[in-house]
């Protein structure tokens, strides 16, 4: 078990490393109430648990399509759902699902008679390495994601990697995004130990995926620690996301997973500090290799350079520029200011055509 210490008011969040997942609830204590929110999907697939949860006497409320459902109806629903059980400050909500799942039910404890306890069991990769970590919580409202949340942390996070064997190749490969980010932004040893172990991570080999999602979770955690309000290196998690918001948006019509447009946005990123002479040779190519080492299907993404920059330019927060994440070697992430937004439509055409050879 490890314990990480995010910044928030310096509380303690415990990881917890669970083989089975016949066993994800066995380091949850039996002195207060708890409440399962659950994907739907999860549960069906790992039927087993539906048994665990009813002997620990746990109420279950389960969430057919979790994307669909991370609304302020549903976390209207959930709240008189617990008040109707009779649910108190003292009490425990569990999260189990993936990322939209845990948003919801992290928005759900944060405001339930203003904070209630909150144990997460992140069941899709992306859940474990990135949405899990870092306690923001979120409902989306009209059509902007995340429009609603809080900072709000759990009290322990459950990872089992046997929850990974049942994600399509997809998903799982849209976690894998943020894996390779992590590793490219803070360290060659992790990117060398994603090529070395490159098999093992298609094959999802039990102990290596235990590994690299710690290791993930830690590279997080630490970035987050330092920096909970997104201040300073926090934003340096945005690698490849400038251009993956810019890719997402103009693909709305049919919408594509994230991490695939991270990657793709990553591979920008990449080529663009080389562009502007600013990264070195072979943290260009090694990096590359390792992207376009994983069977991502990029098949429906539609990429149109003016677009793309439109939707970055609308993207800026409160600046003029463009803040793009540039690495200068693997593992020293810097933000460029991008003011030449001609030279950035420029290079996406160029990029977007060989791209698509
Ligand atoms: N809070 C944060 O810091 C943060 C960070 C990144 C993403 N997010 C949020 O996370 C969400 C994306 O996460 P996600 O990709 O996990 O989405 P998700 O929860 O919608 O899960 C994706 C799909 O995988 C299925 N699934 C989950 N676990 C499974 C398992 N073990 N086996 C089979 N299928 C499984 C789900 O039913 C769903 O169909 C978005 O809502 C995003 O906004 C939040």
């Amino acid at each position: 078990m490890k314990k990480i210490l995010f910044n928030l008011n310096q509380q303690e969040v415990q990881i917890i490393n669970c083989e089975h997942v016949n066993d994800v609830f066995d380091s949850v204590s039996s002195d207060i109430k708890y409440c399962v929110l659950a994907d739907k999907k999860v549960l069906e697939m790992h039927n087993s648990l539906r048994e665990k949860i009813k002997n620990n006497n746990f109420e279950l409320y389960e969430i057919a399509e979790p994307e669909g459902e991370k609304n302020l109806n549903s976390y209207m629903e959930i709240i008189d759902f617990l008040n109707s059980k009779s649910f108190r400050k003292n009490d425990c909500i569990i999260s189990l699902g993936g990322g939209a799942i845990t948003d919801l039910a992290g928005f759900v404890s944060s405001t339930y008679m203003r904070g209630l306890n909150y144990i997460q069991v992140p069941t899709s990769l992306l859940a474990q390495v990135d949405a899990s970590i870092g306690g923001k919580t979120a409902v989306n409202h009209g059509n902007i994601k995340n429009f609603i949340g809080t900072f709000f942390n759990p009290s322990k996070i459950i990872i089992c990697s046997e929850f990974l064997k049942t994600l399509n190749e997809q998903e799982y490969l849209n976690g894998l995004a943020e894996v390779i980010k992590h590793a490219l932004i803070t360290s060659e040893n992790i990117v060398n130990k994603l090529i070395d172990k490159h098999d093992q991570i298609i094959n999802r080999d039990p102990a290596t995926l235990l590994e690299i999602v710690d290791e993930s979770i830690e590279i997080k955690a630490n970035i987050v620690t330092d920096d909970f309000t997104e201040k300073g290196k926090r934003k340096f998690l945005n690698f490849g996301h400038t251009f993956a918001h810019g890719i997402e948006s103009t693909n709305l019509s049919d919408p594509i997973l994230h991490g695939h447009a991270v990657i793709i946005g990553m591979m920008m990123a990449l080529d663009y500090g080389k562009y502007i002479n600013s990264s070195d040779n072979n943290t260009h190519k090694k990096s590359l290799e390792l992207l376009k080492s994983f069977n991502f299907d990029f098949s429906k993404i539609k990429l149109n350079a003016k677009q793309i920059v439109s939707a970055m330019q609308k993207d800026k927060k409160n600046t003029n520029t463009i803040n793009l994440i540039l690495l200068k070697e693997i593992g020293s992430p810097y933000i460029l200011e991008e003011i030449n937004e001609k030279r950035l439509v420029k290079f996406l055409d160029n990029f977007i055509e060989n791209f698509e050879k």
